[in-house]
């Protein structure tokens, strides 16, 4: 196993928890009241975000005084968790780079500290940028950079029509499908040929089972409870899934070093990138967890985006109506290639209103490197601090009745990029934005065209994840005829996606 460097690089100040954290926030006495205010966030970051903003404005704790601890690994140098919302202080968060950092998606379970080989694929584990601060992610972000710039984003265009077309051909008018299921498949396709150069279908590496099991193991409280390397105890699992992440992803990158005129795939423009002062490649480590967080950032976002979309439209006939015509009289069947999308401009307000109102990415993770000063709050070293981006996206002061699906506010009124910041912005901006709208607005250009989507009442429409807001029981939907009656399944919903969004009745 390569030695791995999947170290946070965070400066831990001595001076660390100096500062009292004298953040406004609901009072919890005890360690149970506490452990009760981080769980409240796991299950519904949203609610909680709701109710916390309401009481007690946009910069709050989740328990006054601190004690708490969502995602940092830094065990005893976190003073506590704090949530903000609104432009201003999301952009405070995103630009100082050096003082806002950011952790592995391992979170609290990263094995800090620990130099052990045991857990050394756990530190490598869903690293990639959002493992590394300061120069280290200036320089890894620059060697990424030109995979992601739009010219070379448009070369993937074909690659997503292809596996498009050939993953729905077989859909049929009349079939009830779990569009959430579906879309996941289908992101998982996109990512594993664009990023990797490998179809799954031709026996490409599944890292699935690696890199999204252990992502779930991350988020289950009993990991947090027991970390203890022990038969039966899911660390030990979460140790085992890292490791198979760790070996697929090196299976992965053998694979495109023995194709070294390959050129079409993230990874491959990865291999080749040196940097430009020293001329160095990746590391071996660098790579694996680029790779991990490319697959695990690269598909759920753009697979629950979809689905919300799919979803939102089947709440809004009118608008889905309007978006069919747009599609079909500017490509008449065709899927939509990267030079039509100036012609589709309802489809471009659509996708970024669906994402307005379902952030895919709800919450933008920060811990202080320093002291630092936010919103009129003393902040101490090692403070985690969540911007929401969903909440500044609910702000009735920036988006008017903030709850209805409205796409046209995006062709009355230009918003700042922290204002409406489903991708975030600053040195950190998701540096696969535009191939994710080029993937959404290709995927819905050819599905909304072939069917209409209807949506089935069967489950509940509730909503789960902090890292991605998905539909936790799924979501059913019945391919019909296009044009046939868009008010089919209409105000049908039950569950509490109806605090986020006005649905008819
Ligand atoms: C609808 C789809 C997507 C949404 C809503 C989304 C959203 C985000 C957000 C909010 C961030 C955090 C930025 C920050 O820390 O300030 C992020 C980071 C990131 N995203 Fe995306 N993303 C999407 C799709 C993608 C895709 C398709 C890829 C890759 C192909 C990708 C790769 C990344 C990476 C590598 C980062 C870390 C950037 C850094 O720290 O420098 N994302 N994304």
């Amino acid at each position: 196993m390569a030695t791995a460097t999947g170290t946070p690089h965070i400066p831990v100040s001595p001076r660390s928890n100096r500062l009292p954290l004298e953040i406004p926030g609901p009072i919890a006495r005890t360690r149970w009241g506490r452990l009760k205010a981080m769980s409240r966030f796991s299950r519904d970051s949203v609610a909680l975000g709701n109710e916390l903003f309401r009481k007690h404005g946009p910069v709050v704790s989740i328990v006054r005084g601190g004690g708490t601890r969502l995602f940092t690994p830094w065990k005893k140098d976190c003073p506590g968790s704090v949530l903000v919302r609104g432009p201003e202080l999301l952009k405070e968060v995103a630009t100082k780079h050096d003082t806002y950092h950011k952790f592995h998606l391992s979170g609290v379970l990263h094995p800090y500290g620990d130099t052990s080989e045991r857990t050394a694929p756990l530190r490598v584990f869903a690293s990639g940028l959002f493992g590394v601060n300061g120069d280290d992610h200036r320089r890894q972000r620059k060697m990424m950079a030109p995979a992601f710039i739009p010219n070379r984003v448009a070369t993937y265009a074909d690659a997503m029509i292809e596996v498009t077309e050939r993953m729905t051909s077989n859909w049929q008018v009349g079939q009830t499908f779990d569009i959430a299921v579906e879309m996941r498949e289908l992101a998982r396709e996109i990512a594993s040929v664009c990023l990797f150069g490998e179809s799954l279908e031709d026996g490409g590496t599944e890292l699935t089972a690696g890199v999204q099991t252990g992502l779930a193991l991350v988020s289950n409280p009993l990991v947090r409870l027991f970390p203890y390397d022990l038969p039966g105890l899911p660390y030990r699992k979460l140790l085992e899934v890292s490791e198979i992440a760790y070996r697929r992803a090196q299976g992965v990158i053998a694979r495109r070093r023995a194709e070294p005129d390959k050129a079409d795939d993230v990874l491959s423009m990865l291999l080749k990138a040196r940097d430009e002062t020293d001329g160095a490649a990746l590391t071996e480590d660098e790579l694996i967890g680029h790779v991990n967080v490319l697959f695990a950032a690269g598909h759920e976002t753009s697979a629950n985006a979809l689905t919300w979309t799919c979803f939102l439209l089947s709440q809004h006939p009118e608008i889905y109506a309007d978006l069919v015509e747009e599609l079909q009289s500017e490509l008449n069947g065709e899927t939509a290639r990267p030079s039509d999308f100036e012609r589709l401009p309802l489809l471009d307000r659509v996708i970024k209103e669906s994402m307005r109102i379902i952030t895919p990415v709800p919450w933008n993770g920060r811990v202080l490197a320093q002291d630092a000063e936010l919103g009129g709050f003393e902040l101490p070293v090692g403070t985690e601090v969540m911007g929401s981006i969903y909440h500044t996206h609910h702000m009735p002061e920036i988006f008017a009745e903030p709850e209805r699906f409205q796409p046209s506010r995006f062709s009355d009124h230009h918003y700042t990029g922290y204002e409406y910041n489903p991708f975030s912005a600053g040195q950190r901006i998701c540096i696969g934005a535009g191939f994710a709208m080029q993937e959404i607005k290709i995927v819905l250009s050819h599905l909304l065209q072939k069917f209409q989507l209807e949506f089935i009442p069967e489950r509940p429409i509730d909503r789960q994840g902090t890292i991605v807001i998905i539909p936790k029981q799924g979501m059913l939907m019945r391919t019909r005829p296009t044009g046939e009656n868009y008010a089919r399944g209409v105000g049908t919903v039950a569950g509490n996606v109806r605090d986020m969004v006005e649905l008819p009745t």
